[in-house]
């Protein structure tokens, strides 16, 4: 065997894939050939959602079919409803979506077919299902009534409609929609690695994405957005900000929203997420939270040259939405949920077992101690 180690697997190309492309250097981020700009621009996440699993733009009564079948999947099985109502005070909204998709395979009779048509149908149940979870919980933690799906919704003003009980403005309904499309896909980052991995085992769907949901909630992933908000109340100000980032990065802390594997230069969903940040805040009469993150970015640029990426404008563009902090990560695992089900059908129809090796460096003479000599 090669000894050469690749920490974090840096640079290493693992499979040939169709799906997104990421260049780093330019900064250029494409679905299945489309600009992720252009998107942002003009789709809706459920156009995105079918380019990403059919590999081609959806024909408007194609677009029509699709998000109607998501409207009508939006409903929860009551197992997963009796679940949300009885969980523990002080879970995490991750770890309640973790369990309650996990939990939607009991409800399917074709949870354990693998690599067919089936695999369809449970991406679609679980794009349309992982956002009413989110708001059906985030209510009954509130001791307020689940708000049932209004089918006649897109997904992302349906989302913002359970979670606060009435209709959104349409300008909220637009941007949560862009800042889907803008999580929809990253190619193999590590949760859609951690999908592949479990998919490629020839478990199913529901345990690939689970295992997705599991890897993205770390702070060094999808967990940053919520970082960046409890970062910028801690700060308080806009005059506090530089020497809050200095100290901090005295004392060696990373600043969440800053840096990232692949992109050597500013991460391109970034500046729509910018756009949004003062946008809201205009619109709002209340730029504070923005003028804080582009203070943030300037600093930790100054100091460091990092780049911010993904995560650093969402925090403000969520919270000035009125959406609780600890539901930013989850608004992510909505998103890439149409991301985690394409790669996961992607592994199946070329699958190989993926199975790395480690360079043992561990000892090889140790001799054998019986229990009472040791
Ligand atoms: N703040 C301060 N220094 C940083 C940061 C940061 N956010 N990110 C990287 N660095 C420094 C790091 O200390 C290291 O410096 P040195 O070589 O002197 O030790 C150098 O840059 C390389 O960093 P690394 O941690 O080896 O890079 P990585 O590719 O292993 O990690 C990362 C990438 C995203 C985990 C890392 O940049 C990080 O921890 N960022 C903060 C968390 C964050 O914002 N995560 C969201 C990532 S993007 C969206 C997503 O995946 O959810």
């Amino acid at each position: 065997m090669e000894e050469t180690v690749g920490r974090g697997l840096e640079d290493v190309v693992v499979a040939e894939s169709d799906i997104c492309f990421i260049d780093g250097h330019e900064g250029r981020l494409l679905y299945r050939g489309y600009n992720v700009d252009d998107l942002a621009r003009e789709a809706t996440y459920e156009e995105v959602a079918y380019l990403l699993w059919h590999g081609h733009l959806p024909k408007s009564a194609e677009l029509k079919a699709f998000t109607e079948a998501i409207g009508k999947e939006a409903f929860l099985p009551p197992d997963v409803l009796a679940f949300l109502a009885g969980v523990p005070a002080g879970a995490t909204p991750m770890e309640v979506l973790r369990t309650a998709v996990s939990m939607l395979s009991l409800s399917d009779p074709t949870s354990e077919h693998v690599g067919d048509q089936t695999d369809r149908t449970k991406a679609l149940r679980l794009l349309a299902k992982t956002p009413s979870i989110v708001a059906a919980f985030d209510r009954l933690r509130n001791h307020q009534k689940p708000v049932m799906p209004r089918p006649d919704f897109g997904l992302a003003k349906n989302f913002l409609y359970m979670l606060h009980g009435e209709p959104p403005v349409d300008e909220d309904a637009h941007i949560l929609d862009v800042c889907l499309i803008l999580h929809a896909d990253h190619e193999f980052n590590a949760s859609t690695f951690a999908a592949r991995v479990t998919a490629g085992t020839l478990s199913d769907m529901y345990s690939a994405i689970t295992s997705a949901i599991g890897t993205l909630k770390g702070p060094l992933h999808g967990g940053a957005n919520e970082q960046v908000m409890r970062m910028l109340l801690e700060i308080g100000a806009e005059d506090k900000v530089e020497s809050w980032i200095k100290d901090a990065l005295a004392n060696k802390k990373k600043i969440s929203g800053f840096g990232h594997r692949v992109y050597r230069t500013e991460d391109p969903r970034a500046r729509h997420l910018r756009a949004f940040s003062e946008e809201i805040g205009t619109r709002r009469g209340d730029l504070k939270y923005f003028r804080m993150t582009q203070k943030v970015e300037q600093t930790v640029f100054a100091e460091k040259g990092i780049y911010l990426n993904v995560d650093l404008y969402s925090g403000s563009v969520y919270y000035q939405m009125g959406i609780a902090i600890d539901l930013f990560t989850p608004i992510f695992a909505i998103a890439r949920t149409a991301g985690w089900t394409t790669h996961v059908m992607e592994q199946l129809a070329h699958n190989r077992l993926i199975r790395p090796r480690a360079q043992y460096v561990g000892p090889e003479r140790e001799l054998w101690v019986p229990i009472e000599k040791r």
